[in-house]
């Protein structure tokens, strides 16, 4: 596992290991379930849709003409994307600046979305009370300390307008992040890796990520002035919750 000065959730850790990600393989490591050697950017692109279709469809809300989003973890803009044609507006914030580099690219057509490098642990480029939605999907389960994760909603809370909402995706299930959970590649697959056959880096800390308690996520939104209103899958490693501000 990678050792860097600060821990595996400092800005250096986690910009690094994903600034590495999306050299290796951007939509891999954003959609891992496109075939890695050959990732088909159609399906890729259709799939930001899709999955935000699916994580809106449960709460029986829709991002409106009148939003102005932020999305935090953006990766290369596959949500954003989406956001931005339902949205007035759409900012997109991630830790990588490779990643924020490839948003860039990816959306340049679209003269309604803005991408920022954030520092990991806050979303402060973003203004108090600034936007109606705050989204994030496939970002805090691998954030390695809970801490950071809740420290994330108590902001999103922070740029809230009172009456905007958020959904957001975690993990709730430990088990899902220990390490011996996770498939010891065999030699034969360590070399494929070694010759970029398959991806790298899926046993270091910043992809394997942690689980936060349901009690310190109700602390956080209470920090950030939000009111759980739903969740689903809760208690498991795709639990979407979705609260709105006071
Ligand atoms: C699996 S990708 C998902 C990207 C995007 N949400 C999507 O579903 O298309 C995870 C993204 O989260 C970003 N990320 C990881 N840790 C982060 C953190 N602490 N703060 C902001 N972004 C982070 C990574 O750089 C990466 O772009």
């Amino acid at each position: 596992m990678e050792q860097t000065p600060g821990g595996s959730a400092s800005t250096n850790a986690m910009r690094s290991f994903w600034d590495r990600r999306a050299r290796e393989n951007p939509m891999w490591f954003v959609h891992s379930t496109l075939d890695y050697a050959h990732p088909d950017s159609d399906e890729f692109w259709r799939s930001g849709e899709e999955t935000l279709d699916r994580t809106l469809e449960p709460f029986d809300v829709q991002v409106t003409r009148r939003d102005r989003v932020l999305d935090v973890g953006c990766g290369v803009g596959r949500i954003t994307r989406a956001l931005a044609q339902r949205a007035e507006s759409v900012v997109g914030l991630d830790v990588s600046k490779e990643m924020v580099s490839h948003a860039a690219t990816n959306l340049a057509g679209l003269d309604n979305v803005e991408v920022v490098l954030g520092n990991g642990r806050d979303l402060s480029p973003i203004p108090d009370a600034s936007v109606d939605v705050a989204y994030s999907f496939l970002v805090f389960l691998h954030v390695p300390d809970p801490a950071v994760t809740c420290n994330y909603i108590a902001e999103m809370g922070r740029v809230l307008r009172p009456g905007g909402w958020t959904l957001f995706h975690v993990s709730e299930d430990p088990a899902a992040h220990l390490p011996e959970n996770r498939p010891d590649p065999g030699l034969a697959d360590r070399l494929r890796a070694a010759l970029r056959r398959r991806p790298r880096g899926t046993k270091e800390a910043q992809w394997v990520g942690a689980a936060v308690d349901r009690a310190d996520v109700l602390d956080a939104l209470r920090r950030g002035g939000l009111e759980l209103e739903a969740s689903v899958g809760d208690g498991t490693l795709y639990c979407l919750l979705y609260a709105r501000r006071q």
